[in-house]
């Protein structure tokens, strides 16, 4: 075991943070970090937008129903980004017409998100904490329209970072048995069976989160959860479209 690998074994999600500041040395060093990841193509179709405008933090936070957002010494919002590489085929005088699509996306997202990662990583190995904010996904429409972002980005979601206030377990995950198959999908007879040890171990894990209570098992949380959608969730591909991309083909 080496000292990266112990940092990664040790990951959990940060949400109480102190008021200490994070030296400017160690964010430029975390931007580096995130910067240097991989990106498809070599494209770099993702932007990072801090936020240093104390009253921006705490609109987010309140479209993020999370008042800890607002609490992070530092907010990044990462946000999908082929605007960039539009104006650049515009300034060429070319068409950006094979960029405004679903290819693009899911190659943007994964950008931010191993950008992301990689700063989460590098953070906690330097005594940080690091939240993801998906809840920006709330209101994105609002998100969009707060930071002024062009046609062809989309806010994928934030990170919130800081020193820790809290030391939350290690969160049980999914059984590498479930998550890991063998040249091709192995579907076992019964997920429910199948996932019983893992709901009991869930059952041990208190939600810092949730003021410290008992999770429910997994499957009872996969129930509980996924049976209703939040309505702005529901209609994020409206807001995919209103940012320029195509969802489908539309030949
Ligand atoms: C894309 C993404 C979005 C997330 N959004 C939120 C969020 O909005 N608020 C929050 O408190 N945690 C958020 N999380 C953290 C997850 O809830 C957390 O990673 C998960 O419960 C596992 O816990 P652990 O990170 O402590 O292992 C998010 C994680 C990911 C990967």
């Amino acid at each position: 075991m080496n000292a990266t690998i112990e940092t990664m074994l040790n990951r959990r999600t940060i949400r109480a943070f102190t008021d200490e500041p994070i030296p400017q040395e160690i964010v430029d060093t975390l931007l580096k970090v995130a910067n240097l990841s991989a990106n498809s193509n070599g494209m770099s179709q993702y932007s990072i937008i801090e936020i240093t405008d104390s009253q921006l933090k705490e609109r987010l936070a309140d479209i993020c129903l999370q008042p800890y957002v607002a609490k992070a010494a530092k907010l990044y919002i990462f946000v999908i980004d082929v605007h960039r590489n539009a104006k650049i085929l515009e300034e060429a005088g070319l068409s950006d017409e094979n960029i405004r699509n679903m290819n693009s996306f899911v190659q943007g997202t994964s950008d931010g998100t191993l950008a992301a990662q990689s700063m989460v990583i590098a953070a906690q190995s330097l005594g940080l904490g690091a939240v993801f904010l998906g809840s920006i996904l709330n209101n994105v429409d609002a998100v969009v329209e707060l930071l002024d972002l062009p046609d062809l980005t989309f806010p994928i979601f934030g990170v919130g970072l800081g020193y820790p206030d809290q030391s939350p377990q290690l969160k049980p995950k999914m059984p590498l048995h479930m998550l890991l198959h063998e040249n091709g999908y192995q579907e076992p007879i019964n997920y429910h069976e199948a996932l019983e040890e893992y709901d009991r171990e869930m059952e041990t894990y208190y939600d810092l989160r949730e003021g410290g209570k008992r999770m429910d098992s997994f499957t009872l949380q996969v129930e509980r959860k996924l049976i209703s959608v939040t309505p702005n969730r529901s209609r994020i591909g409206n807001s995919i479209e209103k940012m320029g991309f195509r969802l489908k083909r539309e030949d």
